[in-house]
């Protein structure tokens, strides 16, 4: 006879947490390693990522993500991403903050804040204007991975995919990025966490985990 699983623990209001950095900062190796130890301790956990993260938005990821780092305006691209987010609240993450879930997402608003907000003009308050229309809504929690953009970049770069339209803005694209999210750990220090991501994976790993725990414990996990 097998012993039934407990089912994962929820939270009362469930919690949202983003992860952003420049390319190759560790987010993706991050979010990867705190949603298995959350995991590990019974929660429930919803890992999501940007752009994507719903059927009809990780078809907008491939549009905007692949081809000639030219393809699209920085306006245009403020439209797609935000369609994409649009559309990734309403299927998944709503949903799981509803029930209760801590949802892990890989970028969120502040990746459009940067990119499209900064790398091609001043553009930032045409994106905070159609946030707040469509989205409306900000993480609990974010982590900024700070990291040198020559080191950030040759990491992002060895993974080689099709994905590397931004990864194609090149290393004064990611200087200035990292300068940008800097700025954004000051401008939203409520919410922000800066991370040094140079240190070993285990390091950071511990780090972002004994933060997160801190937050949880503000909520009160029902036994
Ligand atoms: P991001 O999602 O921010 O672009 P990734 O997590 O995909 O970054 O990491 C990019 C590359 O760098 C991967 O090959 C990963 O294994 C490696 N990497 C991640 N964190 C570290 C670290 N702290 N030290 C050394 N290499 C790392
Ligand atoms: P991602 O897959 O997270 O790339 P990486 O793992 O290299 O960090 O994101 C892909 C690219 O999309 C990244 O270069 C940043 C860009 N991006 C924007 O320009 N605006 C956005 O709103 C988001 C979410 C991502």
């Amino acid at each position: 006879m097998t012993a039934s699983r407990p089912s994962p623990l929820t939270l009362p209001s469930g919690l949202f947490i983003s992860f952003e950095g420049i390319d190759g900062s560790g987010k993706s190796t991050q979010i990867k390693l705190l949603a298995q130890a959350l995991r590990n301790e019974g929660l429930d956990v919803v890992l999501t990522r940007e752009p994507g993260g719903s059927t009809g938005a990780e078809e907008i990821r491939s549009l905007v993500l692949e081809g000639d780092p030219d393809r699209w305006s920085a306006e245009s691209e403020i439209l797609l991403f935000t369609a994409a987010r649009r559309d990734h609240l309403e299927k998944t993450i709503s949903p799981a903050i509803e029930a209760g879930k801590i949802v892990l997402c890989d970028r969120f608003a502040d990746s459009t804040r940067m990119y499209q907000g900064m790398s091609r003009g001043d553009l930032r308050t045409v994106v905070d204007q159609l946030h707040s229309l469509m989205i409306g809504r900000e993480p609990d929690l974010t982590f900024i991975i700070d990291m040198d953009p020559q080191v950030g970049l040759a990491r992002a770069k060895s993974r080689q995919t099709s994905e590397e339209r931004f990864e194609d803005f090149g290393e004064a694209l990611q200087a200035k990025m990292r300068a940008g999210f800097l700025g954004l750990a000051k401008e939203y220090p409520d919410r922000c966490i800066l991370i040094d991501g140079a240190r070993e994976i285990e390091l950071v790993a511990a780090d972002i985990l004994s933060q997160t725990q801190a937050k949880i414990a503000n909520h009160a996990v029902p036994s």
